[in-house]
């Protein structure tokens, strides 16, 4: 333990942490990238791959963060310090440099959502979307907006644990549900809508073999569940003992897919109906700020208060995001140097506006620095946690599951232990080593180009 004056913060309910768990994994990640891996990688052969990823190596992964993080009640540097021994801070630094590097164009991302939707209200979708975007993904404007949700980010986080990531949580999580299944909803009544269920429903049985496929669901797993970075285990890390963690992890995995499946469902309709699948093979980012838009400007009325919902949707889910990868690098500034919370935030969190600009003047720096974080630290912190937790401290790590667990649960903690020690680090180093290439292969190519 640290000798600190104040007790440590902790959530209020077991539900705030669910939803704040939850508000983490749902984020850009759910609404955009996986419906986009998904059309890039079969259709429903990716989805099941996903689910595959989902439950061999997510849950145990999230199990391990949880498992650390509470035992530790530090957040990442202290309590990897804590339970691994010395040696293993310096993967906690790694963790907050990923943390830092995210937020800094996660934020950049999200700034064009809030533009999005403010233009939608002031004058409704532009009727060349691929240019408007080009013009507006760039620049100083870019730069503004990305201050702008940096703020609202910041100012959650002062507001603490229970007063601030819970409070924002409960209120906001319930919101973006109800919005992604009106959406969902909304698009079933779409002329051209069964095309684009039978595209992403129906598996395409060669690519459930290729290990590109598969490469790509277990990093979009890893994404998607807030793996690798310290996120799930410095919100865990507020917990008391009485926490259900395997129960309460498979319920945050379960939400993070289904909202990302649901997205899906109304993404594909959207797509299909319009025609639109070549704008979204063209780019990631790029698309869902263009395809879409270019659908939506199609429908008129209708139109603007459905694209309305979709940006507000991508906000919320960015910002839920956003909250826990501030709240680890806050988190670790508080614990090691012990400064106050709200010093800690705003000096880490101007820091990371600093840092974001340079994403937000240069798309090609925001696609590489997505490269580095998103493909390959994630993934590299992945294997990090399964050794720590499945070898080295997996004694702990197991005792500290089996608090709070009902004894239904209990059962399965030796099964996760397994998993966590034989199945998780090779095929998470098989990933790590075709993630190492690819990501290479995208710094060449920045530095070439
Ligand atoms: N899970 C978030 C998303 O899907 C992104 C994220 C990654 C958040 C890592 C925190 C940590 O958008």
């Amino acid at each position: 333990m640290t000798t600190t004056a104040t007790p440590r913060e902790a959530f209020g309910s077991r539900a705030g942490f669910i939803l704040a768990a939850a508000g983490s994994a749902v984020g850009l990640g759910n609404m955009w990238r996986f419906s986009y891996q998904a059309s890039e990688g079969g259709g429903a052969a990716f989805v099941l791959l996903y689910i595959a990823m989902t439950l061999v190596l997510g849950i145990p992964l999230m199990l391990a963060e949880f498992g650390i993080g509470r035992r530790g009640q530090l957040a990442p540097i202290g309590s990897l310090r804590k339970l691994g021994g010395r040696a293993w801070g310096p993967v906690g630094y790694l963790f907050v440099a990923g943390g830092l590097l995210i937020l800094s164009y996660y934020s950049v991302i999200a700034g064009w959502t809030l533009r999005y939707a403010a233009e939608v209200v002031m004058h409704g979708f532009s009727s060349s979307p691929a240019e408007h975007f080009v013009a507006v993904a760039a620049g100083w404007d870019a730069v503004a907006f990305h201050v702008g949700f940096m703020l609202a980010t910041v100012l959650i986080v002062v507001g603490g644990v229970k007063g601030g990531i819970e409070r924002a949580s409960l209120l906001l999580m319930p919101l973006l549900f109800l919005m992604v299944v009106g959406l969902a909803v909304w698009a079933a009544t779409l002329d051209g809508a069964g095309k684009g269920y039978v595209v992403y429903l129906k598996p395409d049985l060669d690519e459930l073999m290729n290990p590109v496929v598969w490469r790509a669901a277990a990093a979009q797993a890893f994404f998607s569940l807030s793996l690798g970075m310290g996120a799930m285990l410095t919100l865990a890390s507020y917990l008391h003992r009485d926490q259900n963690l395997p129960e309460s992890a498979t319920i945050v995995a379960f939400t993070d897919f289904g909202v990302a499946f649901v997205a899906g469902l109304m993404v594909f309709p959207v797509i299909y109906s319009f025609g639109l699948q070549d704008a979204v093979s063209a780019s990631t980012v790029g698309a869902l700020f263009i395809a879409l838009p270019s659908a939506f400007a199609d429908m008129g009325a209708v139109g603007r208060v459905v694209g309305l919902f979709f940006f507000v949707v991508l906000a919320v889910g960015a910002l839920t995001s956003a909250i826990s990868l501030l709240e680890v690098v806050t988190a670790s500034v508080m614990d090691e140097f012990g400064i106050s919370r709200r010093k800690a935030a705003i000096v880490m969190g101007t820091a990371i506006t600093a840092l974001g600009v340079i994403p937000a003047l240069d798309t090609d720096a925001l696609g590489l620095m997505d490269k580095i974080a998103g493909e390959f630290l994630l993934v590299a912190g992945a294997l990090a946690l399964a050794l720590l937790a499945g070898w080295r401290v997996a004694g702990e790590v197991g005792s500290e599951l089996l608090q709070g667990a009902s004894p239904r649960w209990q059962r399965q903690v030796p099964r996760i232990l397994v998993v966590l020690r034989f199945v998780v680090p090779p095929i998470v180093a098989v990933v790590l080593f075709f993630s190492l290439r690819e990501t290479v292969t995208a710094i060449r190519g920045f530095l070439v180009g």
